[in-house]
């Protein structure tokens, strides 16, 4: 997820997404780019080498008259270079065309049901991605990953985008017949029955379905595209209002739209089971499609939950369709900072959890070469007494775990008060380092063109207060590297 490169071709989206246009109920244009490309990047079988491709679909607008050309059933459907988003069949058809040229993905889609927007749903993907890859121990794609996507649809939409990024294998839900009739359909006809199961629920079963599986017990993730709407009444005006027909594939059945206190009452249910379940499941997450629910919902994780480690998201589609995501953890693996704070900073301050990852600026001068730099790091960190510190000097990057604060002056002086038999040792915590971990931080060296930048990321850990101490230790030492030879001197041990 971090340092993909930027899209290498014009390709994908129009300014409004297919949710968004048939809710502003106006034909799109197609994009005006004149001469389409020949030929689209091949997808590449799923796994971390297939991340680029995926990270760079939808970036930039669709194109509507290349698409025209990859698939002749959706050329049928555009006049003079319009799509009628007041039409549902041409809504299903972009997602079906999508779905196949970029996913090559089958659907099949019963008329009353909800239509679900490629680029969004892509999305929420994409971001789950970067939350398992940026909080495991394991390399990018290494372990096997189980999500539970809770309400799924008809569509299967996101268990099938996720084992076409990814293997990883899914438990999907849902209380509707007709959506899970088609889910079953929709698996099958790509082939998926092996890693994506079916588990048919009831409105008064819980959310997550871990309690009723024996042979599935934990997960690495939940995710939820929750029903929107507090009541029928909500619907409907909002139907009106929009003059839009109610149940088309455009809007969906009463059951994938209302839901007992709408969005935030679904996720008031995750947030309790997610409490009982606690570490059973690595992450929780939601969607949010009311921009006033981001804020209560991280209060609810915060609050009831008691769960500072959490992340949100804010999904841009076109210029009008913005979706919000909120994602907790009862573990201690921090994610990214573009994951865990994945929209502006300026309005959304006090919504988002702590910063994981800091900067700090180093310029470049004779003598100073980047792996002089990396030694010093190297020593500094090597110099206290972590419980572990492993430096790359060929990455020019450190791994450091520690029980507790070893780079204060408060330590150092008890230390002297224990050799000198003052004071007590505190005993051996049981379950060795790795359960005695209170932080977990990487710190990487990383060229640029006039200066070196060294970069500070909480990788463990859930004390915030802990975190900035070890942060402003290490700028001061860095501050000191500035402008002065022979920077070993500089190292305190
Ligand atoms: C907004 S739709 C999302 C469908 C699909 N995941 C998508 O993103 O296009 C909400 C889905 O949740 C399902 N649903 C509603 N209540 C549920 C519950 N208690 N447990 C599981 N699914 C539920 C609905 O039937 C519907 O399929």
């Amino acid at each position: 997820m971090e340092n993909v490169p930027p899209p290498s071709r014009k390709r994908a989206h129009s300014s409004l997404s297919d949710e968004d246009a048939s809710r502003h109920h106006r034909p799109v244009t197609m994009s005006a780019d004149p001469a389409p490309e020949a030929s689209r990047p091949k997808r590449p079988p799923p796994g971390v080498d297939a991340d680029t491709y995926f990270h760079n679909l939808y970036r930039t607008e669709i194109d509507f008259r290349q698409l025209a050309l990859e698939d002749p059933s959706f050329a049928k459907l555009l006049k003079q270079g319009h799509l009628d988003f007041n039409d549902p069949s041409s809504v299903v058809q972009l997602t079906r065309t999508l779905l196949k040229v970029d996913y090559g993905l089958e659907i099949e889609l019963p008329p009353d049901r909800l239509c679900p927007p490629v680029p969004n749903r892509h999305n929420y993907i994409l971001w789950l991605k970067g939350l398992m890859d940026s909080t495991s121990d394991e390399d990018p794609g290494k372990s096997r990953v189980r999500g539970i996507d809770v309400g799924t649809g008809s569509s299967c939409i996101y268990p099938l985008l996720g084992c076409t990024q990814r293997a990883w294998e899914f438990i999907a839900t849902d209380i509707d017949e007709t959506n899970l009739e088609y889910a079953k359909r929709n698996i099958a006809l790509n082939n998926l029955e092996d890693r994506i199961r079916l588990v048919p629920r009831t409105s008064s079963d819980t959310l997550i379905p871990l309690d009723d599986l024996e042979d599935a017990r934990t997960a690495d993730f939940v995710m939820t595209n929750p029903p929107f709407y507090e009541s029928a009444d909500e619907l409907d005006a909002l139907a009106r209002k929009k003059s839009r027909p109610p149940l088309t594939a455009c809007t969906g059945a009463p059951v994938e739209m209302v839901t007992a206190g709408g969005e935030v009452g679904f996720a008031r249910r995750l947030v309790a089971e997610s409490r009982r379940l606690r570490g059973r499941v690595r992450w929780y997450s939601t969607m949010l499609g009311k921009f006033s629910s981001v804020e209560t919902v991280v209060e609810m994780v915060r609050g009831e939950a008691g769960v500072e480690n959490y992340a949100v998201t804010e999904f841009i589609q076109g210029a009008k369709t913005r979706r919000w995501a909120v994602a907790w953890s009862f573990g201690d693996r921090r994610p990214s900072g573009d994951v865990a704070r994945g929209m502006k900073e300026v309005s959304w301050g006090k919504v988002l959890p702590p910063r994981t990852e800091y900067e700090i600026a180093l310029p470049q001068r004779p003598g100073l070469s980047a792996a002089v730099v990396g030694r010093c790091i190297d020593e500094l960190m090597g110099g206290l007494a972590l419980t572990e510190w492993r430096w790359d000097a060929e990455k020019l990057t450190g791994l450091g775990r520690s029980r507790e604060n070893v780079w204060s002056r408060a330590w150092r002086r008890r230390q002297q008060r224990i050799e000198a038999g003052v004071e007590e040792a505190p005993p051996e915590t049981e379950g060795g380092d790795a359960a005695a971990c209170a932080i977990g931080f990487r710190i990487s060296v990383v060229v640029g063109l006039d200066d070196y930048t060294v970069v500070f990321r909480w990788v463990q850990g859930c004390d915030a207060a802990l975190m900035a101490s070890l942060l402003a230790f290490l700028r001061s030492r860095v501050e000191k590297f500035k402008g002065v030879e022979g920077l070993e001197m500089y190292i305190v041990k």
